[in-house]
């Protein structure tokens, strides 16, 4: 029988740069999506994937995250007082058993694989998922559900796959596709940021990954690659070929690059749109803002 997948990498080390001087004081997964974090977000697809221990890889400036985790024993007092006890209910989304999180730290940001390889105590022979929460998706199953269930047949090392056009696909790992079989393709090469003229399909990789430990000893060699870090997609390519094998999976769901400052907005603006509470509202104001800017025009 296959390896259950109940450990999950969260690389959260990364400097944030697009979002400053925002990201100066407080860590890009701690930006909130409506009344949420990013980090909820992919708590709660990972814990809806079966994921029991969740490893955070962070860095300086971060303490806001792994607060965040923590019981807030004055507030929730406070509101048991209250008699608040739907917002009670909301804040116990957020509290992790002692012991199911873990926090490692990457001194340097010397990339994503870097990141994942910073981990690699805490991994031992099984596979692992990596979840990156900058890329939120929205989706019926969460996508890591959808993942672990396809890797239930595939085994060997996915990577959630994207289709993107030619002029966008320099921005990220794109799959060399071997066999095309719907929402799994197998691969047979991958690419860091290829030049629109090398990319090799029009699938790109985004941020979902569910990893032999294998990839963790390609890591130890340290190798540098496209902007001078060490990246994590060359690491998975070091599978390709092996009798383990690599997978692209379509995921079923909209993601949203909450990295960039478009993607975020993006985001507000559709998971607004989903909330009962606030869809009239704010479906009323983009109406007005539209029929305001093609008055202008
Ligand atoms: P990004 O490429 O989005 O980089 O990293 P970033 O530093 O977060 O943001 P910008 O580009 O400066 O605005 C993708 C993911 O990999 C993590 C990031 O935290 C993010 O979740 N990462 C990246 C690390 O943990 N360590 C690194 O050295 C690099």
């Amino acid at each position: 029988m296959r390896a259950k997948v109940t450990k999950a990498i969260f690389p959260v080390a990364g400097l944030g740069t697009r979002f400053l001087p925002a990201t100066k004081s407080v860590p890009k997964e701690i930006m909130t999506l409506v009344d949420r974090p990013l980090i909820q977000y992919a708590i709660d697809e990972a814990r809806a994937a079966g994921i029991k221990e969740f490893i955070f890889v962070t860095s300086r400036g971060k303490s806001a995250l792994e607060d965040y985790f923590d019981h807030a024993q004055q507030l929730e007092s406070e509101l048991r007082k209250k008699g608040k006890t739907e917002l009670l209910e909301i804040l116990k989304e957020t509290n992790m058993d002692s012991g199911e999180i873990a926090y490692v730290r990457q001194h340097k940001a010397l990339g994503l694989g870097h990141a994942v390889w910073c981990a690699r105590r805490l991994i031992h022979n099984e596979p692992f998922a990596v979840i990156l929460p900058d890329d939120v998706i929205a989706a019926e199953k969460p996508c890591l559900q959808q993942m672990v269930e396809a890797y239930a047949e595939t085994g060997g090392s996915m990577v959630a796959a994207m289709e993107v056009p030619p002029e966008k696909a320099s921005a990220y790992g794109v799959l060399d596709v071997q066999e095309d079989m719907g929402s799994v393709v197998s691969v047979k090469g991958m690419v860091e940021k290829p030049a629109p003229e090398a990319a090799p399909s029009n699938l790109a990789v985004i941020g979902r990954y569910i990893l032999n430990p294998h990839v963790l000893k390609a890591l130890n060699k340290k190798e540098t690659g496209a902007g001078g870090e060490i990246q994590l997609t060359d690491a998975i390519a070091k599978e390709i070929g092996t009798e383990r094998g690599v997978y692209g999976f379509r995921f079923r769901g909209q993601r949203f690059d909450c990295g960039s400052k478009a993607g975020f907005l993006q985001a507000t603006v559709s998971f607004g749109l989903s909330r009962d509470d606030l869809k009239d509202e704010l479906m009323a104001y983009l109406q007005e803002v539209i029929a305001l800017d093609k008055a202008a025009q």
